[in-house]
């Protein structure tokens, strides 16, 4: 039997209605049969700063950097703050690029986002595209998935996908996310 592709999660919102983390469940749940999600938790990582990175990387630093590198793919679900990307997630992004092992390089990694607004963050994916750029990894292009007015689309409650379009897109991003892996795994050799 194949062993399941491992693919990790990582939601560009910490808070606990996210509709991001919601379309993230949905897409780990839309998944191929050969595809597994899990979703990284990295609330409470510290700012980045070189003096601390010189004392020594924070624990929680390294086991997310271990954990992105085991992984075959990463998966971003992410909302815009402000045109671009959370603070947060910039500053996780951050410090895993000061890895030496380039834990993100070839790293096959899709995008979508989620907002209330109608552009369904269109402009954080393309700076979040030009960041992982600059990191070598090889980002999923289409489909693009950006789930507008996403707070009419998920039950509140029980955070299910109510919009069947939504969940028709992320089922085709992530069949085609699926031949991403397996073409940039033919491409590395
Ligand atoms: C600091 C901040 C800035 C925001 N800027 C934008 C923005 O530029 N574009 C947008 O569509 N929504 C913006 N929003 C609204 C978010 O899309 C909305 O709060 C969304 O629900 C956050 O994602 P989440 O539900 O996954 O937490 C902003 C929200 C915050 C807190």
């Amino acid at each position: 039997m194949t062993p399941a592709l491992d693919i990790v999660g990582l939601c560009g919102s910490l808070r606990a209605a996210s509709l991001n983390r919601k379309a993230l469940n949905l897409a780990g749940a839309s998944m191929p049969a050969g595809m597994q999600l899990e979703v990284l938790d990295w609330r409470g990582l510290p700012l980045f700063d070189g003096d601390v990175m010189a004392q020594g990387v924070p624990a929680a630093v390294t086991a997310l950097t271990e954990r992105i590198r085991r992984a075959d793919a990463v998966l971003i679900a992410t909302p815009e703050y402000n045109f671009s990307l959370p603070g947060g997630l910039k500053n996780l992004i951050d410090w895993i690029s000061r890895d030496a092992t380039q834990p993100f390089a070839l790293k096959p990694v899709a995008i979508l986002s989620a907002s209330p607004g109608p552009l369904g963050g269109a402009r954080v994916q393309y700076d979040l595209r030009r960041v992982m750029l600059f990191l070598n990894a090889m980002v999923l292009a289409k489909p693009e998935v950006f789930i507008g007015s996403a707070a009419g689309k998920f039950d509140a409650a029980s955070g299910e996908c109510t919009d069947e379009a939504t969940r028709k897109f992320i089922s085709a991003q992530m069949l085609a996310f699926e031949g991403w892996i397996a073409g940039v795994r033919r491409l590395r050799g």
